[in-house]
């Protein structure tokens, strides 16, 4: 769902809403990127824990560098990426999705090596980047706007041959190519109501119950919360517990699950 910010603030009638729910949701309809906007994490704070270089919201087609894990290992491996706010908030690269790359780096064995992976709301396609250059054979997915900004990252880091880009607007018809994959990856993704059914919709069409869904978010609102009441109607999670930067991410509310789908009785 592409939302238009094209609504005005002058439209707004405190009087009606009844809870801080209900005027996060108007909000959200006004401006939907707004809890984005507002991460302290990539302001002017201190950056010096962040893997991330700090992305202005206006940047302008720029290249970033980024080394995963971010531990100085011998065996980092190096990704190139073209970052550009211009074709919507997936444009830049977000701290869940830094989170989630440094753990794929950290555990690639366990989770990359020889497995058909799919990231939903790629963005700039960083996480499954990282997937690839791991050994995975990954789909990189997003809607419209997003696909030639992943492209072109596939493409600066040589990846064609493990990495495909694929068009997957949540909640809509699950595009033939894709296989179903034995992992799914999503970081980043909990941030405006309307979409929470059609991303759950997304991840119940593609996981089965051997499917793992390596899931980070980072919390900004109450209103987070009832992603989670629709996920729970099909799916289980667990809190990753083998990621040593947990405890620094965790500060930044960040946390990454382990989602799978509940066995069928
Ligand atoms: C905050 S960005 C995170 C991007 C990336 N995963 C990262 O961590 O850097 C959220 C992403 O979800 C995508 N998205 C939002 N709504 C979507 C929908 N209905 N279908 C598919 N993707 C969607 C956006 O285009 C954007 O790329």
């Amino acid at each position: 769902m592409i939302v238009p910010i094209n609504s005005s603030l002058a439209d707004f009638d405190p009087s009606v809403l009844s809870d801080e729910i209900a005027l996060d949701e108007a909000l959200d309809a006004l401006d939907p990127l707004r809890h984005l906007r507002g991460d302290t994490s990539l302001g002017d704070d201190d950056h010096s824990q962040s893997i991330v270089p700090v992305q202005p919201r206006s940047i302008q087609d720029e290249l970033i560098r980024l080394s995963f894990p971010d531990c100085g290992s011998s065996t980092a491996i190096h990704i190139v990426l073209r970052v550009d706010a211009g074709p919507g908030c997936g444009g830049i690269a977000w701290p869940a999705g830094e989170v989630l790359a440094n753990y794929l780096a950290l555990r690639r064995e366990r989770y990359c090596t020889g497995r058909t992976i799919l990231e939903l709301g790629s963005g700039t396609g960083l996480v499954g980047l990282v997937a690839g250059q791991l050994g995975g054979k990954v789909w990189i997915t997003d809607q419209a706007p997003l696909l030639d900004i992943m492209h072109a990252n596939v493409k600066l880091n040589q990846l064609d041959s493990s990495v495909t880009v694929s068009e997957l607007s949540w909640g809509e018809a699950l595009p033939h190519e894709i296989p179903r994959p034995d992992l799914i990856l999503a970081a980043d993704c909990v941030y405006f109501e309307p979409t929470f059914p059609l991303l759950v919709k997304t991840i119940s069409e593609l996981a089965t119950e051997q499917t793992e869904i390596l899931f980070c978010y980072k919390k900004r609102r109450k209103a987070d919360k009832h992603f989670f009441t629709l996920l729970k109607k099909e799916f289980n999670w667990k809190e990753i517990e083998d990621d040593p930067s947990r405890e620094r991410y965790s500060r930044e509310a960040i946390s990454l699950l382990m989602v799978y789908r509940k066995p069928r009785k």
